[in-house]
C-alpha cells in the first residue's frame, strides 16, 4: 500500500494533495513535506530553519503548544515539561505572544520564530493585526524565518482556510496536521522550493519518515480539502461562531474568545469549568479545558455543525453553568 516517498519513489494521492495545498496557498509556500503528526512537522520545520539560515537560536512563544517530541517540547517555556524530561535544546527564548515591545528579542542570530497566529493550548488567544505585521516586519529585516504553527487552526477553524489570511502576510514556513487530514493521520511543512531544496543535498534525505506521505492520509487530506471548498463549509464559519457567541450569555461566564470555531468560554477556576465540562459531557456535548488555561472551556466542534445543533449545544451547556453554579451556591 505504501512505499517511502522520499527517495527514488513518489506516488499519486501525495502529489495530488501538495498540488491542491500550493493551488490554495500563495506561491512562497508550493512545496510541501509530509510527516504522520504535527509535532513532526514542528521537528522537521525545526531542521529546516538551521540548515537554511546555518543559525541555530529559535523563538517561541510563551504558553505556546507545539507537540510532545523534544525539540518541540523546547519550544515550550513550561516547568511542566522540563521538570520531567529536560534537559531540552538550548538557544531558545521566549517572548510574549500579541507584545509588540518583545520583537527585539529577534536578532540575527535567531533561526526561526515559531507562532501560533491563534495560540491554542494558551485558551484561544488571537494575535492583534498590527502585532502579526511587526512580527513580519522584523522576521523579514533580521532574515529570521518566521513559522507559523497552524496545527490547531488549519483547514477553516479560524473562519479562514488558514489563520494567516486575517493578517495579510504568509509566513515562511507553514505547520499543519489535525484536521488536515479529515481524521486520519497527516502532518506538514510547507515552504517555497528555494528553503525546502537545503533538505535534499549534503546529506541527500535531509529529513526522512517512512509513513511520512501515506497514500491513504494524502487521499483522505485532499478529500477533506475538495469537501470544505465545495460546499463552502469555511465561508460559513464566522457565522457559526458569532451564533455560539451570541447564545452563549449567562453571568457566570467571564469571557469568551476566540475566531470562528475556535473558541474558549472563561469561568472563575477551574473546578467549576471541569464540572460544567465533565456535565456537559454525559449530555453528550464533548469539550475540554486547554493545556494552558484551565478555567476555559474549549469550543472546537466539527466544520460541518448546523445552527440547530450549535443551538442545542448551547443550551446543554447553559442547562449545565446553572447546575454547577446552583451547587455551588
Ligand atoms: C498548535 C499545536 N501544535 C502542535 C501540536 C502537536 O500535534 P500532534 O499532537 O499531532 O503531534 C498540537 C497538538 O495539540 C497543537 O495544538
Amino acid at each position: 500500500m505504501h512505499l517511502m516517498v522520499y527517495g527514488e519513489y513518489v506516488q499519486t494521492p501525495q502529489v495530488n494533495f501538495a498540488k491542491a495545498l500550493a493551488d490554495i496557498l500563495p506561491p512562497s509556500l508550493s512545496c510541501t513535506y509530509f510527516l504522520n503528526s504535527g509535532t513532526e512537522a514542528v521537528e522537521g520545520a525545526m531542521k529546516l530553519a538551521k540548515r537554511y539560515t546555518g543559525r541555530t537560536g529559535f523563538i517561541a512563544c510563551k504558553n505556546a503548544y507545539h507537540g510532545s517530541t523534544q525539540g518541540a517540547e523546547s519550544l515550550m517555556e513550561s516547568d511542566f515539561y522540563s521538570s520531567g524530561y529536560g534537559p531540552f535544546l538550548p538557544n531558545v527564548s521566549f517572548i510574549q505572544h500579541n507584545n509588540i515591545d518583545d520583537l527585539d528579542k529577534i536578532t540575527e542570530e535567531i533561526a526561526a520564530v515559531f507562532i501560533e497566529p491563534i495560540q491554542g493550548e494558551a485558551g484561544i488567544r488571537v494575535a492583534d493585526l498590527d502585532y502579526m505585521q511587526a512580527l513580519k516586519a522584523k522576521c523579514t529585516e533580521t532574515k529570521t524565518l518566521l513559522i507559523f504553527d497552524e496545527i490547531q487552526s488549519g483547514f477553516g477553524r479560524s473562519g479562514k482556510m488558514f489563520a494567516f489570511e486575517h493578517y495579510n502576510i504568509a509566513p515562511d514556513v507553514l505547520l499543519l496536521a489535525k484536521g488536515i487530514g479529515g481524521g486520519m493521520p497527516i502532518g506538514a511543512f510547507i515552504s517555497s522550493l528555494e528553503i525546502m531544496s537545503v533538505l535534499s543535498h549534503n546529506p541527500i534525505l535531509g529529513h526522512m519518515t517512512t509513513f511520512g506521505g501515506h497514500p491513504v492520509c494524502c487521499a483522505a487530506g485532499l478529500a477533506t480539502l475538495r469537501t470544505l471548498v465545495d460546499n463552502h463549509i469555511v465561508d460559513q464559519v464566522e457565522e457559526k461562531g458569532k451564533l455560539f457567541k451570541s447564545l452563549l450569555k449567562h453571568p457566570a461566564i467571564k469571557e469568551m474568545r476566540g475566531k470562528g470555531l475556535m473558541l474558549a468560554v472563561e469561568f472563575e477556576n477551574f473546578e467549576i469549568n471541569k464540572k460544567i465540562i465533565d456535565a456537559c459531557i454525559l449530555d453528550g456535548v464533548l469539550s475540554d479545558w486547554f493545556l494552558h488555561c484551565s478555567n476555559s472551556m474549549r469550543i472546537a466542534p466539527p466544520l460541518i455543525i448546523s445552527n440547530e445543533e450549535i443551538e442545542e449545544a448551547c443550551e446543554i451547556i447553559l442547562k449545565n453553568i446553572n447546575l454547577v453554579m446552583e451547587q455551588k451556591a
